[in-house]
């Protein structure tokens, strides 16, 4: 089935403040080369017969990159971002501006969210599932002001590794009902719910997690993910999907992958 995303070009990405355990200020980042592998990315999305929007990237917003923290839409309907951290605020009314364009209807958020990074859909999972993160960016107030902006059922997962900071670095859904994700991110209840919810799931190891194998774009057939995460793809070959390898590392630097560079829009 043919997807539609939205993706941001890293021409200003930098690592010039640091948000999360990957950032690290010190360490140089390419630009440029950052900027070739998030166009090997699109290109491989395209190639796929996937539709492609591009956002303008804005000059001192380095992580806008991170398109699929912008926003999180479902049904045409687009429940907005608001960001933790002031260094990001700004980047929600640059998607919102896109949604306009679009004439869908946006939602403001009142509470503190970050789009995609923590919220996933699964359109065949009881009907229409939203899966919602929250422990270190998303707040919890926001899983119940999407469930009445959506009006698709919201299940709270609790993340505990600040590692893996959004949901989108621990877990994947890899077609309309079944999920990828690791274990050990999640708090132990919240493990005992994604058991009873995926008893199909693929489930990652620390290593997978670590080299952002969960970070990834699945049409339900292929799945896009980190070149890095070998060990994963292999287990996702022989579950009935296709890898489809990408390198980004350089987009690791501030903390994300594939799917941080993906915001999937859902008419
Ligand atoms: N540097 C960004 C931040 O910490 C990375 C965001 C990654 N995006 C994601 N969807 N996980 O906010």
């Amino acid at each position: 089935m043919t997807r539609s995303y939205l993706m941001s070009p890293p021409e200003h990405f930098v690592v010039e403040y640091a948000i999360n355990p990957w950032m690290d200020t010190t360490a140089p980042v390419d630009t440029e080369l950052a900027v070739k592998q998030w166009e090997g990315l699109r290109e491989t999305l395209a190639r796929l017969g996937h539709e492609v929007h591009v956002l303008t990237p804005e000059i001192g917003l380095p992580d806008m990159v991170y398109a699929a923290n912008g926003a999180f839409s479902v049904d045409g309907v687009v429940y907005g971002a608001k960001f933790k951290y002031p260094q990001r605020t700004a980047e929600a009314a640059a998607h919102r501006r896109f949604y306009d364009t679009l004439g869908w209807r946006y939602v403001a958020a009142s509470e503190t969210n970050e789009g995609e990074g923590d919220f996933a859909y699964l359109p065949a999972a009881l009907g229409g599932l939203v899966l919602a993160g929250h422990g270190f960016r998303t707040e919890v107030s926001a899983h119940a002001e999407a469930q009445e902006t959506l009006g698709r059922p919201v299940v709270s997962l609790r993340l505990v590794d600040p590692r893996f900071y959004h949901l989108d670095v621990a877990l994947a859904p890899l077609d309309d009902a079944n999920v990828a994700y690791y274990p050990e991110a999640f708090s132990e209840s919240s493990r005992q719910v994604l058991a009873q919810l995926f008893p199909d799931a693929v489930l990652a190891t620390e290593e997978d997690a670590l080299a952002f194998g969960l970070n990834l774009v699945s049409d339900g057939r292929n799945v896009v993910l980190s070149s890095e995460a070998t060990a994963l793809a292999a287990r996702l070959r022989t579950a009935g999907y296709v890898p489809v390898p990408v390198e980004l590392t350089e987009l690791k630097k501030g903390g994300g992958s594939v799917k941080c560079c993906v915001a999937e829009l859902r008419a």
